[in-house]
């Protein structure tokens, strides 16, 4: 018996602290994943995309005090404001995962109980600068006159009694998974950032409980404690699809196989969570011998003028604005368009409103109108002579979104317009039926697979495009901004 196994496609983002708003920097991350779980799902793949929110640990305990609400209240609260803005921002994932979920919780449990019983997790005790921020300890070296980097916080010095999860004796296996891309890093220049730490220092035990912290899942075997929040939130990639916890039991059931969705094809993460991804995370697997994750893809971070954004610095483009401006489309082109999708990408409103203007309005919007406006009375077939998954194929499934999308401005919307002005359909119109009818056939045909091409990028006005060809009628579609 024949039996056809679509590929599967599993994808992640990392799950978002709630101890505020979402940003635009979460939105950057999730609007990525969207715009690859859809471009997989139309080429054929089973797809999972899973986000969620993180909920537990010191930061969110003390945010929650500061409002003067339960903490349960506080993130219910802030979890939904994440939920709402990605039905805004039209991203389909297939779960959200909160780590306060009874599922996720007893799942974490039972990790943790597994890893004390195998002696991966030890009782001990932790000395270190705590960054309630980076909800980390960090080293001396990494902090700059005495404070945190991403912060500009001091940390907070600690010593307590705690249970450590071995590290050290996993060194020298990951670095070798990182070198032979078992445990694959993108780009390239994040994977040699990763190798020359691991090499150039030893990756301590690390503490995995917290006595005073009271808002986390508490140890089973020593509930006086409760776990790092790094622990909770990164075992969500495992919850979030159904996994129980329990050893060698497969994460959710799919098909065949005794791992199901596992591993995950593309773990999603910004550089600031690089480091804990490629230490905890993989050494976390390996104590509980599940495999790595296919690939973790690292992207850069959103700027604002060169600068972080920030409310002190008044440089912060937020996210509603930007809905407010360039909808919803607008607004998912123009950040996976605005740099080097792994690069930082430095974004102002000026800038934002300048490409909107340029390739939306005047590019985009344009040729639409100006082709449906000319085919008003013309017979024509609605059909590309490319086929559309293949067109894109290799920028997609590599990840580089943003040379995908200029290759679709570059090689189809600006030469449609520029082969517009050349061939001047409306005088051919007039003098040279046949001619027009070709010019205007390679139009249409080129605009439909545009219109394919952007599905997962735009999926509204890429739909808008292709009710425009069936029933040659056009509002405008991305109006101009002054
Ligand atoms: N809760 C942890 C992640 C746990 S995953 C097991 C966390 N959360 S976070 O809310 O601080 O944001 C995480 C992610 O949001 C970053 O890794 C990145 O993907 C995205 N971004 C946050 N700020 C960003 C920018 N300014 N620019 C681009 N992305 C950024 O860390």
């Amino acid at each position: 018996m024949f039996i056809s196994m679509k590929n599967k496609f599993y994808i992640t983002t990392p799950i978002y602290y709630v101890n505020a708003k979402p940003h635009i920097g979460h939105a950057y991350t999730t609007i990525a994943a969207d715009v690859l779980a859809r471009f997989h799902k139309i080429q054929g793949d089973e797809v999972f995309f899973l986000t969620g929110t993180d909920e537990h640990g010191m930061k969110i305990q003390k945010k929650a005090e500061e409002a003067g609400k339960e903490p349960q209240i506080f993130v219910d609260e802030i979890s939904d404001e994440f939920k709402n803005l990605w039905e805004k921002l039209n991203i389909k994932y297939d779960n959200f995962i909160r780590t306060t979920d009874e599922n996720h919780k007893k799942a974490v449990t039972k990790v943790l109980q597994t890893l004390f019983d195998k002696g991966a997790i030890y009782k001990g005790e932790y000395e270190g600068l705590y960054c309630t921020g980076c909800e980390q300890f960090l080293n001396e070296s990494d902090l700059v006159d005495g404070k945190c980097p991403d912060h500009g916080t001091q940390p907070e010095k600690i010593k307590e009694e705690s249970y450590l999860l071995k590290m050290t004796e996993k060194q020298k296996d990951l670095i070798s998974a990182i070198e032979k891309d078992e445990f694959q890093i993108r780009p390239e220049k994040y994977k040699k950032e990763i190798l020359s730490f691991l090499k150039n220092q030893e990756l301590k035990d690390l503490s995995i409980s917290r006595k005073n912290v009271k808002w986390g899942i508490p140890l089973p075997f020593d509930p006086e404690h409760t776990a790092y929040v790094w622990v909770d939130a990164l075992l969500n990639y495992l919850t979030g699809i159904g996994w129980n916890g329990t050893p060698l039991s497969p994460p959710l059931r799919r098909g065949e196989g005794k791992w199901g969705w596992w591993p995950a094809d593309v773990q999603l993460i910004g550089k600031d969570i690089l480091r804990v991804h490629a230490t905890i995370w993989p050494i976390l697997l390996m104590h509980s011998e599940i495999p790595f994750p296919k690939e973790l893809f690292v992207h850069g971070h959103i700027l604002s003028g060169g600068k972080k954004m920030s409310k002190t610095l008044g440089n912060a483009i937020s996210i509603e604005e930007m809905l407010e401006k360039f909808g919803v489309d607008g607004t998912r082109y123009l950040l996976l368009s605005a740099g080097t999708f792994g690069d930082d990408v430095d974004v102002t409103m000026e800038r934002l409103i300048e490409k909107y203007n340029a390739d939306l309005a005047n590019g985009l919007g344009n040729l639409v109108s100006r082709v449906i406006k000319l085919a008003e009375n013309l017979d024509y077939k609605i059909e590309s002579e490319y086929n559309s998954v293949q067109w894109n194929k290799g920028f997609m499934e590599s990840i580089w979104l943003d040379k995908a999308l200029g290759r679709i401005w570059e090689n189809l919307i600006q030469k449609s317009n520029k082969y517009i002005d050349d061939n001047k359909p409306w005088e051919l119109k007039k003098n040279d039926e046949n001619k027009f009818k070709e010019v205007m056939q390679k139009l249409i045909s080129d605009l439909y697979l545009i219109s394919e091409l952007l599905i997962p990028f735009m999926p509204e006005n890429s739909e808008k495009i292709k009710k425009a060809l069936e029933t040659k009628k056009t509002g405008i579609l991305f109006q101009r901004i002054k």
